[in-house]
Parts: structure tokens; C-alpha cells; sequence
């Protein structure tokens, strides 16, 4: 177990869960400047928890959804260090799959580097994210859609060299409109935030 403090939430995370990065930080940020607000959010691939507890600040409840089930009781140990275990749901699922709702927000830090995921190492769903490391993130965007109200918003991470013109085809051919918040510059690579909106 590590136990830490970032963007001022406190979190304690097992050994098999991802540690918040530059990734979510980046996220965080983009969530600070738009501060969205409503009924409801879901955090996909909630990890520790941290978007999860972020977004309980301003929305009346917030689905943390998660593949390793190691993940949602990270996140139900960080709801209740942070006192927002009342605003808080937990569903394991691969992707979005079996919510039948209308969300406001759906946000997703997804893995992406183009490995498969092992069984045994539950870590490692955190990064492998398959076939040229979009599969996943592909996978969450066309299932999102059925799942985000009109009008509501879908915010996520990709890195510039799984390719920013698939994911502008694919936003545009399922109906959102899509545009790049913030980017970052990693060593070998850039950190882009996106966020589509169903129309
Ligand atoms: C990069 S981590 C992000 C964790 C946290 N949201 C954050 O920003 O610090 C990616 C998360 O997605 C989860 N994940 C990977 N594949 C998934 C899938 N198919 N369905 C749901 N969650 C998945 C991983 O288990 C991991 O917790």
C-alpha cells in the first residue's frame, strides 16, 4: 500500500492499482478550467479513485468503473478518506458496457500503450491498452455514446502517436464534436486531453 496526497485529495493505493501520473494530472487540470457540474458523471478506469472524488465535488453522484476489481476497493477506501462515499457508486465492467443511464459526463484516462493487458499482473491494465494501444480507448468511445445524455460531454486522454486523426474520424462519424483542451509534451511522445460533445 503507498499512501499519498495529490491535487489535495488523499488516497492510499495498493501495489495492483495505478498511482496517479502526469496523465491524470493533466486531466485534473483540464477538469479545473471547464468545472463541469450535474446529475451525473462516470469515471471509467476510476483507479485510486482520485477523478472519481474530484468530480463528487460538483456532481450529485459519480459512477467509479473499473476492469480490475482491486481498483474499486481502492476507490471505496479513498470515497470514505474523503468523505464522498454517499455520492458514490461502483460497477466492475469492461469499459462502459452495462450502464443503462443518461450521464452528463463520462471521463476516461484510458491505457495506451500498444500491449496486451495480463491476467495475472492486474497492473497491468492500467497501460496495456491493446492493438496499437487504442484499442480500449476505441472500445469506450463506441460504447459511450448510447450512454451520454445529448448534449453531455465526454472528456479523455490519448497520447498524439496513437493518432489524433482516427480519433477525430471516429468522434465525428458517432456524432460528437471533438476538440483538444490541453497537450503535454513527454519524452517521446505528447499527452493530449480531448473533449466531444454528443450532438
Ligand atoms: C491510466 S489508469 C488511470 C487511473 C485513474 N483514472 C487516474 O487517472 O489516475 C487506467 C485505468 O483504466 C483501467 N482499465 C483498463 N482497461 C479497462 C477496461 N477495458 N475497462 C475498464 N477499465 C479499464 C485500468 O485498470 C486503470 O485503472
Amino acid at each position: 500500500m503507498r499512501k499519498t496526497v495529490f491535487h489535495g485529495i488523499r488516497l492510499i493505493i495498493p501495489e495492483t492499482v495505478y498511482e496517479p501520473a502526469e496523465d491524470t494530472k493533466l486531466i485534473l487540470e483540464a477538469l479545473e478550467e471547464l468545472s463541469p457540474e450535474g446529475k451525473l458523471a462516470a469515471d471509467v478506469g476510476c483507479g485510486s479513485g482520485i477523478l472519481s472524488i474530484y468530480l463528487a465535488r460538483s456532481f450529485e453522484r459519480v459512477i467509479g468503473m473499473d476492469v480490475n476489481p482491486d481498483a474499486l476497493s481502492a476507490l471505496r477506501e479513498n470515497a470514505s478518506l474523503n468523505e464522498v462515499s454517499d455520492k458514490i457508486l461502483m460497477v466492475c465492467s469492461d469499459v462502459i458496457s452495462p450502464l443503462r443511464v443518461k450521464l452528463d459526463l463520462a471521463v476516461f484516462n484510458p491505457p495506451y500503450l500498444p500491449e496486451s493487458p495480463r491476467k495475472e499482473d492486474l497492473l497491468t491494465y492500467s497501460w496495456c491498452g491493446g492493438r496499437r494501444g487504442r484499442e480500449v480507448l476505441d472500445r469506450f468511445l463506441l460504447q459511450v455514446r448510447d450512454a451520454v445524455r445529448d448534449g453531455g460531454h465526454v472528456i479523455f486522454l490519448q497520447t498524439e502517436r496513437n493518432g489524433v486523426p482516427e480519433t477525430e474520424t471516429l468522434l465525428s462519424s458517432l456524432g460528437f464534436r471533438g476538440q483538444i483542451l490541453k497537450e503535454r509534451k513527454l519524452c517521446f511522445d505528447r499527452l493530449l486531453v480531448w473533449m466531444a460533445q454528443k450532438i
